[in-house]
C-alpha cells in the first residue's frame, strides 16, 4: 500500500516499514531504500501495537474486505498510536472526469462514508480538508495520467485542450485515534 514508496521515502521518522501486495511496487519502493516487502493490508506481518502511525492514502477503496484492512490499521498501532490516510471526495477532478467519460462516482471507500467505517475500529476520527488545484502542462501529461486508469475503465483519451489543463483537487486527509 506503500505504491512505489514515494510519499515514504520522505518520512523522517526512525523506522519505517512499508508493503505492497505489488511485487513491482515493492521493487520500486525498494530501490528507494525503503524496508518493504509483499503484503496484504488484510493481513498485515506486524505484532499488535508495533506502530505509532499507520499511513494507508489511496488504497482502502481497492480492498475487499475493508472492514478487516481497517482492523488490521488499528491492530498494529499503540494504544496511543494514529491511522492517517489521504483520500478523494465526491467531485475529485471533475473538471478532467467530465471531458473524458471517466469515473464521475465516488470511491469505494471516500471523504464521506470513510470516516463511519474508520469510527468502527479507531476512537476519533477527524477529517481535515485539502483542496487544491491539479495543472496539466500539456496534453501528453493528462494523457500519462489517464492511461495509468485502462485496466480498470478502458482507453480514455485526453481532452483536446486548451492547455495547460485544470481541474480541482478535492481530497481529504483522514486522521483517526485507536
Ligand atoms: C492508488 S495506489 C496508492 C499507492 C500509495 N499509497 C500512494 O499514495 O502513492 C494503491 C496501492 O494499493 C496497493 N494495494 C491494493 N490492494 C492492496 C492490499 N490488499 N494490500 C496491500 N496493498 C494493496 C496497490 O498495489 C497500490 O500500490
Amino acid at each position: 500500500m506503500s505504491g512505489s514508496g514515494d510519499f515514504a521515502a520522505l518520512l523522517t521518522a526512525p523506522d519505517v516499514r512499508c508493503v505492497d501486495l505489488s511485487p513491482a511496487a515493492v521493487d520500486a519502493a525498494s530501490a528507494k531504500g525503503l524496508r518493504v516487502e509483499v503484503a496484504d493490508i488484510q493481513d498485515l506481518p506486524f505484532l499488535d501495537g508495533s506502530f505509532d502511525v499507520a499511513v494507508a492514502n489511496w488504497v482502502l477503496y481497492h480492498v475487499h474486505d475493508r472492514a478487516l484492512a481497517i482492523a488490521e490499521l488499528a491492530r498494529v498501532l499503540t494504544p496511543a498510536g494514529r491511522f492517517v490516510g489521504c483520500y478523494n471526495a465526491p467531485g475529485h477532478l471533475q473538471e478532467l472526469w467530465s471531458r473524458v467519460g471517466g469515473p464521475l462516482a465516488a470511491d469505494d471507500f471516500n471523504a464521506d462514508n470513510g470516516p463511519g467505517e474508520l469510527r468502527r475500529s479507531f476512537s476519533r476520527v477527524e477529517v481535515r480538508e485539502a483542496r487544491g488545484e491539479v495543472l496539466w502542462e500539456t496534453r501528453e501529461r493528462v494523457q500519462t495520467y489517464l492511461d495509468a486508469y485502462q485496466e480498470m475503465y478502458g482507453a480514455l483519451t485526453a481532452p483536446a485542450g486548451p492547455y495547460p489543463f485544470r481541474a480541482t483537487r478535492r481530497n481529504v486527509v483522514l486522521v483517526a485515534d485507536r
